[in-house]
C-alpha cells in the first residue's frame, strides 16, 4: 500500500467521478468502495462530498485502517470472486462502485467483473482502475480482462463510458481508468 502523492489511482477515480456525475448530488450517491484496502479512495471521495460509502476488502487489518478514516458505512470483510461466490449484498444496491489498484494477480480477479456489475442499479457506474501491465501483460489477465469486459457488453450487462489510459498511476507506472456504465 502506498500512502503518498506518488500514488494517483484514487484521485484518478475521484475524478471520473465527478465528471460523469455532473451537477448530481453528490450526497445522494450511494457508493462501494471494492478492494478498499486502507480507504485512500473513500478519503478522497469523502473529501469532495461523497458521503454515502460503503467499502469491501478480505483484509481485517486493511478495513480497521480505513474504519479508523471516519469515511465508510459499512464495511465488509469478504473476498471478491471467491469460488464464483456471490458476495451477500443484493443486486441494483449502489449508484457507482469503485475498484482502485484491486484488479490483478492475487487479488481481484477478471470474473469480479460480474459481481461489480451485478452490485450496481442500471444507469450507475463501475470505474476500475487498473495497472496498465495487469490489462497487457499479467498471466490470466492480459488475454480474459478486456475481452471479458466486450463480452459483458455484447450481453447487454454494461457499456463502455471510456477506456482511459494515463501515464502515473504509481510513480512512473502508467494505469487505465475503465469506465462502464450499468444496462
Ligand atoms: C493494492 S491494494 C489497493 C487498495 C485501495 N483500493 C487503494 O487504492 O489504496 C489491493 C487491495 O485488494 C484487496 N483484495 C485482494 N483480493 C481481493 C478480493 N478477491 N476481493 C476484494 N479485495 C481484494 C487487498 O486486500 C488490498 O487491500
Amino acid at each position: 500500500m502506498v500512502e503518498g502523492f506518488e500514488y494517483k489511482g484514487p484521485m484518478r477515480v475521484r475524478d471520473t467521478l465527478v465528471s460523469l456525475i455532473g451537477d448530481r448530488n453528490r450526497a445522494d450517491m450511494k457508493i462501494m468502495d471494492l478492494g478498499c484496502g486502507t480507504g485512500l479512495v473513500g478519503e478522497v471521495l469523502y473529501a469532495v462530498g461523497f458521503t454515502q460509502l460503503d467499502g469491501l476488502d478480505p483484509s481485517q487489518g486493511m478495513l480497521d485502517v480505513a474504519r479508523s478514516k471516519g469515511v465508510y458505512g459499512s464495511l465488509f470483510c469478504e473476498y471478491v470472486a471467491l469460488d464464483n461466490k456471490k458476495l451477500d449484498i443484493p443486486d441494483n444496491t449502489y449508484d457507482a462502485l469503485t475498484i482502485c489498484g484491486s484488479v490483478g494477480t492475487n487479488m481481484v480477479p477478471p470474473e469480479g467483473m460480474y459481481e461489480m456489475q451485478r452490485l450496481v442499479k442500471p444507469g450507475g457506474y463501475v470505474i476500475n482502475v487498473v495497472r496498465r501491465e495487469t490489462v497487457l501483460e499479467s498471466p490470466g489477465f492480459k488475454d480474459k480482462l478486456e475481452p471479458m469486459m466486450q463480452q459483458m457488453e455484447a450481453d447487454g450487462k454494461w457499456r463502455l463510458v471510456s477506456r482511459v489510459d494515463f501515464p502515473d498511476y504509481l510513480v512512473d507506472k502508467p494505469g487505465v481508468v475503465f469506465t462502464h456504465q450499468v444496462c
